[in-house]
């Protein structure tokens, strides 16, 4: 073909796709790169949706809406975070209706999973920033995850217990996928060092009554009580913990992050002293990068403290733009999802990755002791495993 043909046949081939309309909206570089961001903004898990809306704003606030030369355009939309047909439902429509180029958000395990089938169809990338179930990333290709997992955060607290004289816990969790993870992490690797599990008692995870577990986990008379609730349940734990008197009969109170979660820290105060817990984020990590994120945060939230949901936001939002600036603008549902494998950067929780096999993210998983600070309630990272990969369940 010389080249005079040549130019002939692109010149139809693109009047062709254009009479009939073919052209992909995605290929003009002038339109906005549209991000559909479902989160609980309401319900009993509304300060999920808060926290990572907030950290969204503060993403944009510091690298800006544009980015390999597209605009970014944020499409939020509540579901609630209790009923996983909304998720999907809403997640459909931003497809369908909004032409969404990525799907971002997840505030709970079952809003993940109901949605997981919907991304693999439709090809577009699902960055789940908050659901911490090991299983999640396995249920489609195009999810990457920059939140964490439960066996990821619970190991590193069996052993750490193993190491710190004790040697009889009862645990409690959520009765609900990520409280399963957890409670099977923490029995295997806490029985598999020599430690022995008394009880495995778990709570309703919609309205929980931790009173009776509570109660039951002190008549059992553990070296410690392990406990695993989803952020925004803290409080009521630490309540019972303290007016049941488990500290004062010598029972420790151990955990993941959860439990003490920044958002709830302020409301627990001195409840919190002494308490173990492993976990990915605390507002208190001390990184130049960290203090900038956290005075960021409080004034654009007028005081609000970040919290492990809110980094989970945060991260995804730059996993984005990283992967955008890699494929130069292209939304190619299999091209972003490409570009963020193995993808690398200094987090304000400290150094992460993305595992290029199994698209979860890999990470420093800290122990903490919940001190007082300038008279406000802080976890305090001691110890750390470094680029912690999920060990599964
Ligand atoms: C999940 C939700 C949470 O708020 C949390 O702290 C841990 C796990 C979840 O549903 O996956």
């Amino acid at each position: 073909m010389n080249i005079n043909n040549k130019r002939r046949t692109l010149l139809t081939g693109g009047a062709a796709a254009f009479a009939v309309g073919m052209i992909p909206k995605a290929s003009f570089a002038a339109d906005p790169v549209k991000i559909g961001l479902i989160l609980p903004m309401s319900g009993p898990f509304a300060s999920t949706g808060k926290q990572i809306d907030t950290a969204v704003k503060v993403f944009l606030q510091k690298y800006g809406d544009t980015v390999a030369g597209r605009k970014i355009e944020i499409i939020l939309k509540d579901d609630g975070g209790l009923q996983p047909e909304i998720t999907k439902q809403l997640a459909q429509e931003l497809i369908v209706k909004e032409n969404i180029d990525i799907l971002a958000g997840f505030g709970l395990t079952p809003l993940a999973l109901s949605t997981a089938p919907l991304a693999t169809q439709t090809k577009k990338p699902m960055i789940v920033m908050a659901a911490g179930t090991s299983i999640i990333v396995q249920r489609s290709p195009f999810i990457v995850r920059t939140s964490f997992t439960l066996p990821q955060n619970t190991a590193p607290m069996a052993d750490w217990a193993l190491k710190n004289k004790i040697k009889t816990v009862v645990t409690l969790v959520s009765d609900y996928s990520p409280g399963l993870d957890s409670e099977k992490t923490f029995n295997k690797r806490f029985t598999e060092g020599g430690g022995k599990i008394l009880d495995n008692l778990r709570a309703s995870m919609r309205s929980p009554d931790f009173a009776p577990f509570v109660q039951k986990a002190k008549d059992l008379k553990p070296d410690a009580l392990f406990v695993f609730v989803p952020s925004g349940e803290g409080v009521a734990v630490m309540k019972q913990y303290e007016e049941r008197g488990l500290a004062k009969a010598g029972i420790r109170l151990i955990g993941t992050g959860d439990v003490l979660d920044d958002d709830l820290m302020p409301s627990i105060g001195k409840a919190a002293v002494g308490v173990i817990t492993s976990h990915h984020y605390s507002a208190a990590h001390p990184s130049p990068e960290n203090k900038a994120y956290v005075a960021a945060f409080e004034k654009i939230s007028n005081g609000m403290r970040p919290n492990f949901h809110s980094v989970g936001g945060y991260d995804g939002m730059y996993l984005i733009y990283e992967a955008l600036k890699k494929t130069k603008g292209d939304t190619d549902g299999e091209k972003l999802v490409e570009a963020m494998k193995g993808m690398k950067w200094m987090s304000v929780r400290g150094p992460v990755s993305i595992d290029p096999a199994t698209r979860d993210i890999i990470q420093n998983v800290y122990i903490r002791r919940g001190e007082m600070v300038n008279g406000a309630a802080y976890n305090i990272e001691f110890d750390k495993v470094e680029n912690f990969k999920d060990p599964g369940t």
